[in-house]
């Protein structure tokens, strides 16, 4: 069956090649009005197993492929997403509600990731070892790790299942792809444009369902899936590793992070505030990257809140379609919930309101775009994810003060500083309990860094020569019996 949405990407479930149906089906809806947008299968635990079944017919034909033929496919998939960019912006924009700019961005962003793996699985080297002993040669080789099952979030449902199954292609692995059921249109459609591509069937399958625990559970309980890779909250990665304990899988965990964005009194003012609103207010706060603590030194203090005040009212918050709009509308009910309880704690113990804080006319999935100062680090609002549009300032006057409150925290993904002391950057960007650091930077990731968290944000990194790793295992051989 090939079902097509209005816009020409599928709407069915994709397993060993064929689009596949069912009769219990799940609505996606457009969070900026919250209508339907299509239906799609929700599928089970059984339909997994079957995904399972193709991925590990499909894998010893794709892994023996040389890496220049996997490239050149990779190549070609790539090309189709970017000619289809208009379209794929648009989808986006309707099922998970970013601006039609930031869409447009996302598909580049994901575009990329498979270019760069297409590239560098041409050069995934072994070793040779000098020896040991005279008749003995050792040398390593690299393989793909096996079938893959990736867990994909909503917040970027392109980006994050090319990063993943880019990468998984390009290393030789086949994979099934489980997204978000608030996005699984963009995931059919990329899944289509591989299809396309010349992904032979089985090499690429996307199970959608609503049963997430259940097809989680057939994911990890299989021991021919070799490896899982999740981005999500560490609430559920904590499950899964769990969960994969059992067959000893590979695992690549992107989970929560609680990222704090240091504003020292040395800071260049202009770079700190295109840097805090890039980082605070893309896809309307919802990334695990976002400024979750925005750390401003006394010094600068005043400074930083004017202007950050001014540059807050220059945001436009409207749908997506909208050419117009900088913030869309959070993902679901649940957060706006999540965001309205956060700053009803803060307000409680003390925290003030300085800009916006309610929601926004557009519909009851947009927030306004808010100032929260006043802020301690014993509040919900610095200890949890906000993923909302809402700046929480926390005012600080020393160096090792910053460093201690930045660190306070059991997430270690992303932080940023801002300080025109070189001495200072490096000093604490090497003191941040985090994966990664940006130094007079807002914005970092892109295909050739490695993306990934320390402490309980995670396992592995994604993109990068790092990403590759992660699908690929080391094979030592001896050869002996050398005689001279
Ligand atoms: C994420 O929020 O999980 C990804 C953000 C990014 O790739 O920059």
């Amino acid at each position: 069956m090939n079902a097509k949405t209005t816009s020409s990407f599928p709407t069915a479930a994709f397993i060993d090649g064929e689009w596949v149906t069912s009769n219990k089906t799940f609505p996606v809806l457009d969070p900026a009005t919250e209508k339907k947008l299509a239906d799609v299968p929700d599928l089970t635990p059984a339909d997994a197993q079957r995904a399972i079944d193709a991925a590990y017919k499909a894998f010893p034909a794709w892994a023996a492929k040389p890496a220049k033929e996997r490239a050149a496919i990779l190549h070609r998939w790539r090309e189709l997403i970017l000619a289809e960019t208009e379209a794929l912006a648009q989808l986006m924009t309707a099922e998970e509600g970013k601006p039609l700019a930031e869409a447009r961005k996302e598909v580049a962003y994901g575009a990329s990731f498979i270019e760069w793996f297409a590239e560098e699985c041409k050069r995934a080297y072994g070793h040779t070892i000098p020896t040991t002993g005279t008749s003995r040669r050792y040398i390593t080789i690299k393989q793909p790790i096996g079938v893959c099952a990736a867990i994909t979030p909503w917040n970027f449902p392109i980006a994050m299942i090319t990063r993943k199954v880019g990468c998984a292609l390009a290393a030789g692995c086949t994979i099934i792809v489980k997204p978000s059921e608030e996005t699984p249109l963009c995931a059919l459609a990329v899944a289509k444009l591989a299809h396309d591509a010349g992904v032979p069937p089985g090499v690429f399958n996307v199970v959608t369902t609503l049963d997430a625990a259940g097809v989680g559970k057939a994911l990890t309980a299989d021991p021919r899936v070799r490896k899982l890779t999740f981005t999500g909250s560490t609430e559920v990665g904590k499950i899964l590793y769990r969960q994969s304990a059992n067959t000893i899988k590979k695992l690549t965990l992107e989970l929560g992070g609680n990222a704090p964005l240091i504003v020292f009194d040395d800071a260049n003012l202009d770079r700190a505030i295109a840097g805090a609103m890039a980082s605070k207010f893309r896809n309307a706060g919802q990334t695990c990257v976002c400024a979750n603590r925005i750390l401003v030194q006394a010094g600068i203090y005043d400074r930083f809140m004017a202007a950050l005040k001014a540059e807050v009212a220059k945001l436009n918050v409207a749908p997506g379609r909208d050419p117009k709009s900088t913030v869309g509308p959070l993902i679901n009910a649940d957060a706006i919930a999540k965001v309205k309880s956060l700053l009803a704690d803060a307000t409680a113990h003390g925290a003030k309101i300085e800009v916006g804080g309610m929601p926004d006319a557009h519909g009851a999935l947009f927030f306004t775009p808010t100032i929260v100062t006043g802020v301690s680090p014993s509040m919900a609002i610095a200890n949890e994810e906000i993923f909302g549009p809402v700046a929480s300032i926390i005012r600080f006057e020393t160096e090792a003060d910053a460093i201690k409150i930045a660190n306070a925290t059991p997430y270690g993904l992303a932080a940023y500083l801002f300080s025109q002391d070189i001495s200072r950057a490096w000093r604490v960007a090497e003191a941040l309990e985090t994966g990664m650091v940006g130094i007079n930077e807002g914005l970092f990731s892109n295909e050739v860094a490695p993306f990934g968290g320390v402490k309980q944000s995670g396992l592995g990194r994604e993109g990068a020569q790092e990403g590759l790793e992660e699908y690929l295992e080391t094979k030592f051989l001896c050869l002996g019996g050398i005689t001279g």
